[in-house]
């Protein structure tokens, strides 16, 4: 069957206002690159001929400049889950003109095969290639699609050029029955496959086919510093720790990593980590560190659920694929997110914070407790679930104005229940086993900025009560103090005696 070939703007055309569109991919991996954009310039001509128009945009994790960007530039955007990560439409669902609602990412196909969020209209699918019988080659990121493609009324089609026939065998595309019929997901180890390596599309509800021509564009990172440095040293010092005791057996267990600079750190120390065995990863993202741990023999495998690469490590990796074929698996959001998978395998979680307090309670999402950065991602997913689970971060921001280790978290993601670890460039704060006000005085000496440790002590010593003494009228008198006059290292806690 031969599919229509159309432009782009022909595609948006043929979506209309209100409706609910499905995007590939997970962060700008596989994420569509040129309709969306189409869709935002029509976005602008019906609003400056004075016509409503938005779409809800459902996806696996944050998209790109074309797509999240473009959107949200145009104010076309009416509802957005899960992550994102892009500074327009930031600046749109901190003013309300976006309805964003964050969600753990493992969660979000079973909720739109349940129709939890209505009908969807439209799914927006980049791919390496395409077959007569509507069979196709998903591209970098996988996410959500299958659920997508199922569920979706029609599909569009990006066929990238940039991405080669020779990824196929990358995927598992595999849809788990949903209960009451669910049964066990029948992976025992990273590297199993459960599912199939193409995606059978119904052909009938292929619109369209659009070309593309474009790697991924996913940002760079910030170069490593001596902070990010030893944030790497003190996580690998902490897991070498852990095997010598015997907490993690000695052939290792699977690691996942986060995303962001941070995390970005603590894989390239991992790479230098040689008293541990190369490792096997049970991921959400690989992002270009893991690419040279694997060349370097450091990482065995990776399951994920995309390669979040650079531009030039992208197409490293696509001119290369025969070498990293037997090395990688491309999951469904829902697979390498699984709760039941990740505690079957004994994950190690590794995530970032924005701020962690001294109870062990992290905040990743929200900066100064009411404006949203990001969201929450797979970080939920992993660290309710992992065998360990580490946050990290480095110990204060902005120069010193803030402290990342605060007295109370201004938003909580993480609860003290599911966090094991916390480390900072200072050191590492095991509270497993720990009171809270054991875990406090850990946290406070090992991880908090010296020039931090005075006042944190000194709020314990303000904190009244039970099991978790704080003193409600100052709990967050760091925030205050630094939406008051930019500084954290100010607080007086002298006004809350
Ligand atoms: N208060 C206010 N701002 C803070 C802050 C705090 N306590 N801590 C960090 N920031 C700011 C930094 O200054 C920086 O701002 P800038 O962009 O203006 O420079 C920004 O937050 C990012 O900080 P950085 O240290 O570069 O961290 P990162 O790139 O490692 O990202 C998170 C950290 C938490 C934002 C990121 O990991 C994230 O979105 N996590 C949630 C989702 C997740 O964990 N997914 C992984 C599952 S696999």
């Amino acid at each position: 069957m031969a599919f229509p070939i159309i432009s782009p703007s022909e595609a948006a055309e043929l979506i209309k206002n209100g409706d609910n569109v499905g995007f590939s991919g997970f962060t700008a991996s596989g994420s569509p690159k040129v309709i969306p954009t189409a869709i935002a310039e029509k976005a602008i001509k019906e609003h400056e001929e004075g016509r409503p128009f938005k779409i809800s945009i459902f996806t696996g994790a944050s998209t790109n400049r074309w797509a999240d960007g473009a959107l949200a530039k145009a104010n076309a955007i009416d509802r957005r889950t899960p992550y994102q990560n892009t500074p327009d439409l930031r600046l749109r669902i901190n003013a309300h003109d976006c309805h964003y609602f964050d969600l753990h990412l493992s969660e979000l196909a079973q909720k739109f095969r349940y129709n939890t969020y209505g009908d969807l209209d439209v799914a927006i699918i980049e791919v390496a290639k395409v077959f007569d019988n509507g069979e196709v080659i998903l591209g970098t990121g996988v996410g959500n699609i299958p659920t997508f493609a199922r569920n979706a009324k029609k599909i569009f089609l990006e066929l990238n050029e940039k991405l080669p026939e020779g990824m196929y065998g990358l995927h598992d595309i595999y849809i788990p029955l949903d209960p009451p019929n669910r049964r066990e997901i029948p992976i025992f180890k990273p590297s199993d496959r459960i599912g199939v390596p193409v995606l059978k599309l119904d052909p009938a509800k292929i619109a369209g086919i659009v070309h593309s021509d474009s790697y991924d564009g996913v940002g760079g990172f910030t170069a490593l510093d001596d902070t990010t440095l030893q944030i790497g040293a003190n996580v690998c010092n902490f897991l070498i720790g852990e095997v010598r005791a015997g907490r993690i057996p000695k052939t290792f267990l699977p690691i996942q990593s986060g995303v962001g600079n941070v995390a970005n750190a603590v894989l390239f120390g991992l790479g230098d980590a040689k008293e541990l065995p190369p490792f096997e990863m049970y991921t959400e993202v690989i992002q270009d560190a893991v690419i040279d741990l694997m060349k370097m023999g450091r990482c065995k495998f990776g399951s994920t659920c995309s390669l979040t690469l650079s531009d030039d490590k992208e197409a490293e990796v696509l001119s290369d694929l025969d070498f990293f074929r037997d090395k990688i698996v491309l999951r469904p959001a829902e697979i390498s997110n699984n709760p039941e998978v990740i505690r079957r395998l004994g994950v190690i979680a590794m995530n970032t914070a924005l701020e962690a307090d001294i109870f062990g309670n992290i905040n990743s999402t929200h900066v100064v407790g009411t404006k949203m950065m990001n969201g929450i991602g797979g970080s939920g997913d992993f660290t309710r679930n992992g065998y360990i689970s580490i946050f990290s971060c480095p110990s204060v921001t902005k120069g010193g104005l803030i402290s990342n280790i605060v007295p109370m978290v201004s938003h909580t993601d993480h609860n003290e229940h599911s966090v094991d670890v916390i480390i900072t460039e200072q050191g590492v704060a095991d509270i497993r086993g720990l009171d809270p006000v054991q875990r406090a005085e850990k946290i406070i000496d090992n991880c908090a900025n010296p020039m931090y440790r005075p006042l944190l002590h000194d709020y314990l010593k303000l904190a009244k009560g039970g099991q978790t003494p704080h003193s409600l009228h100052a709990a967050l008198a760091f925030h205050t103090t630094f939406l008051q006059c930019g500084d954290m290292s100010k607080t007086d806690w002298a006004k809350y005696e």
